[in-house]
């Protein structure tokens, strides 16, 4: 018997199951059958619309298995097919449906052939079983524990799309979207795991991530200045991907915030979107909510902007007051590489200001180890790439790994050498020298003048690939 036979007859067991007892919700369902039944925010003629014309976002008893949604949750491409010669399934030849004609002998059946870790992942079924007393010794797993391990339905793309559709006229909103992209934990393919944090942001992580835990406590002893933080530091140090990594170990959606689009050509709009931005975060909440380039903030308020601009970024601010970690469940992260321009009316807003510095040499070790784990490389040694990389960020290093890669290519070599990544290197310092040179401006002639391309990042020392900006931006604030 094949395993398609086994992934179907779960399916019809549990969709059977979940039918008949309405203490399961849809967290007891794993993420690929629910999103096969979930309903929600799409125009429907059905007659369980609400007044808007709309369904409510939910899924709805009996869960009834045709080939396609079968198909759909299964990945069995005939799964009619796949199960026609168990004794107990039928098939209903008009409809399409497919059901347990004997429930009993399919759960034997069931039974004898799942283990503990694939059951873990079905909790409609392993409190089915825990609750039947001829199964009762069979398993090793407890309703609690599978719910505890599968990802909560606020996690799933179908959720999001519901409720964004619920509440937004896609026509209307086409703005505002703009403005702000949503994504389900299930789509960012980020996780702390492929990071490397310093010991001050592991710390300040774990008492966030402690304190979303007992938001309940928080509230009852009335704190409630917690969990709107700011990430400083210079590009490419991990701000975003921290952010990103969070959402996905939390299982929170991501909203993020492109200040960048508040601008005069929506002019009229901006200040209702900026409005509409937060209340998308408190219908998805728990979530993230992330505003990158805080510091545009700053800078449209002391410049002299237009003045439906000056609202817009006023609103943003009155918006940040008025939303909480305890009471919307809403956790807000800002992110700037320009903290030295942020005002006091920007900064007082966030509780925790988390320091994103350039990676130290044991730090840029640590990530060129992380981010070479699948790579084939002979005599590496990341403590002598470290050295030589200076003034690199995460992303920098990213970028040296990704030039030697292609560079061996070129030669049709998989498997890379010490060698390929010195020259990587070197590559990259050229490369940033342009393009510091670039940002220089009037410092132009100091960069010819002294022929040592070296000077153009730090504007002293003599060493040729020294790019340590951190006195920029580092400081305490
Ligand atoms: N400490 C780190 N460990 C592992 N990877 C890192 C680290 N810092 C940066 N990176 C990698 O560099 C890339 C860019 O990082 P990210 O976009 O998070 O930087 P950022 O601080 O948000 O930059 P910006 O200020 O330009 O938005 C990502 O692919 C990220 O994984
Ligand atoms: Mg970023």
């Amino acid at each position: 018997m094949s395993d398609a036979a086994l992934d179907v007859v779960e399916f019809l067991l549990t969709t059977s199951v979940y039918s008949d007892d309405r203490t399961l919700d849809e967290n007891d369902l794993p993420p690929s059958y629910r999103r096969v039944f979930w309903t929600g925010g799409v125009e429907n003629d059905g007659d369980d619309d609400d007044e808007s014309g709309r369904t409510p976002a939910g899924i709805s008893r009996p869960l009834s298995v045709t080939t396609t949604t079968a198909r759909e949750a299964t990945d069995v491409s005939r799964p009619w097919e796949a199960v026609s010669d168990l004794m107990f399934t039928e098939r209903d030849e008009f409809s399409g449906t497919i059901t347990l004609a004997q429930q009993g002998m399919a759960e034997k059946w069931f039974a004898e052939r799942v283990d503990d870790d694939r059951l873990r992942e079905n909790p409609t079924l392993v409190k089915h079983f825990a609750e039947h007393e001829e199964f009762g010794e069979t398993f090793d797993v407890t309703h609690e524990e599978a719910r505890e391990q599968n990802r909560p339905i606020q996690a799933d793309r179908v959720w999001i799309d519901g409720l964004l559709e619920e509440y937004f006229d896609e026509e209307e909103d086409e703005e505002m979207l703009d403005l702000v992209e949503v994504r389900a934990p299930e789509e960012v393919d980020m996780s702390l795991n492929d990071l490397v944090l310093t010991e001050d942001q592991e710390n300040e992580l774990d008492k966030i991530s402690k304190a979303i835990e007992h938001r309940d406590y928080l509230s009852n002893i009335g704190l409630r200045e917690i969990g709107k933080l700011l990430f400083v530091g210079p590009p490419g140090t991990g701000k975003t991907s921290t952010a990103q990594a969070l959402a996905q170990d939390m299982d929170l959606p991501f909203v993020e915030v492109k200040l960048s689009m508040i601008t005069s050509q929506y002019l009229g709009e901006t200040a209702k979107n900026v409005d509409k931005t937060f209340e998308v975060a408190k219908r998805l909440s728990p979530c993230i909510l992330f505003i990158d380039e805080f510091d545009f903030v700053a800078k449209t308020r002391s410049s002299d902007e237009h003045a439906a601009l000056k609202r817009a970024v006023n609103t943003l601010l009155k918006s940040i007051d008025n939303i909480s970690l305890i009471e919307d469940d809403v956790l807000l992260i800002g992110a700037t590489n320009h903290p030295d321009q942020l005002d006091d009316a920007a900064w007082r807003r966030f509780d925790e200001i988390i320091n994103f510095p350039k990676p130290d040499n044991d730090m840029r070790a640590d990530i060129l180890s992380l981010i070479t784990r699948r790579m084939e490389i002979d005599e590496f040694d990341p403590q002598l790439i470290a050295e030589a990389t200076q003034g690199l960020t995460g992303s920098d290093l990213r970028m040296v790994l990704r030039e030697a890669v292609l560079e061996a290519l070129t030669e049709d070599r998989t498997t890379l050498t010490q060698e390929d990544l010195l020259n990587a290197v070197e590559e990259f310092e050229e490369r940033d020298t342009l393009k510091n040179m670039d940002m220089m401006g009037g410092d132009h002639d100091a960069l010819v003048a002294g022929g040592d391309l070296g000077k153009a990042s730090d504007g002293g020392e003599p060493s040729g690939h020294s790019h340590d900006h951190d006195h920029d931006h580092d400081h305490d604030h």
